[in-house]
């Protein structure tokens, strides 16, 4: 597939190196250098390239929106007409020193998203994964167990694409449902990110999961 990437940094930047060596073609874009997205390409082979939010859209079949949820206006402004296109969104809706989640509970990043781009079809994954196992998890991807990675989105078609691009990254896709499913996805995202980043210091939790069958 061609894979745009709006946002090149810790989850663009890593994503969009596995999307190329796992045989997609890549554009990094949006990063405050040129420099760095042409690093990101040239490190990522022969799959991949540097490119501006619109030459990132303009022949995708799929998109990863990997920016701060304070940047996702101006990148989609740069990315242009995004008309039938499919987005895989990361982006978390942070507030500006990313310690609380501004949405969450009665609607999410991703359903505004789909609200402010009605004409595209967004899907929410990778959100609840921190970017530093990322490339493990790909590096491990032939082992017989995976992680497994929930998304969530309302156009089947859509969800078979970014399906497609997480089992490429080497976890084992698990459909949560509709979209406004992100509206619990995205606040486990965040406590995942406490749990990985704040140590000893984060929250105390008592994890109970239960299979319940199809
Ligand atoms: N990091 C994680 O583990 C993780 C996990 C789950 C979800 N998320 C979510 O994924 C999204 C992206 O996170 P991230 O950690 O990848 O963020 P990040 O490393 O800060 O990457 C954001 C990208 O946007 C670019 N950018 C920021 N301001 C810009 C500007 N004014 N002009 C042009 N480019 C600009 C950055 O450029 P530079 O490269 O030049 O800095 C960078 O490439 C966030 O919504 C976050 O909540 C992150």
């Amino acid at each position: 597939m061609r894979v745009g990437i709006l946002g090149s940094g810790l989850m663009g930047g890593k994503l969009g190196t596995i999307f190329a060596h796992a045989g997609h073609e890549v554009v990094f874009s949006y990063a405050r250098r040129k420099e760095k997205l042409e690093t990101l390409a040239r490190d990522a082979g022969r799959k991949a390239r540097a490119g501006t939010p619109a030459e990132a859209a303009q022949s995708a079949d799929v998109l990863l929106l990997a920016v701060h949820w304070s940047r996702v206006e101006d990148v989609l402004n740069q990315a242009g007409d995004l008309s039938g296109k499919v987005i895989v969104t990361c982006s978390l809706p942070m507030n500006a020193d990313d310690t609380e989640l501004v949405l969450g509970h009665t609607a999410s990043g991703a359903e505004e998203l789909a609200k402010r781009v009605p004409e595209a079809r967004v899907v929410c994954a990778f959100n609840t994964v921190p970017s530093e196992v990322l490339f493990g998890v790909f590096e491990a991807r032939r082992k017989a167990t995976r992680p497994g990675l929930v998304y969530c989105g309302d156009d089947p078609g859509s969800k078979g694409i970014a399906a497609e691009l997480i089992r490429d990254a080497g976890f084992d896709p698990v459909d949560a449902g509709p979209l406004r499913i992100a509206r619990y996805t995205e606040p486990f995202a965040l406590l995942v990110a406490q749990l990985a980043y704040e140590g000893t210091e984060g929250p105390e939790l008592a994890y109970r999961f239960e299979w319940l069958g199809k």
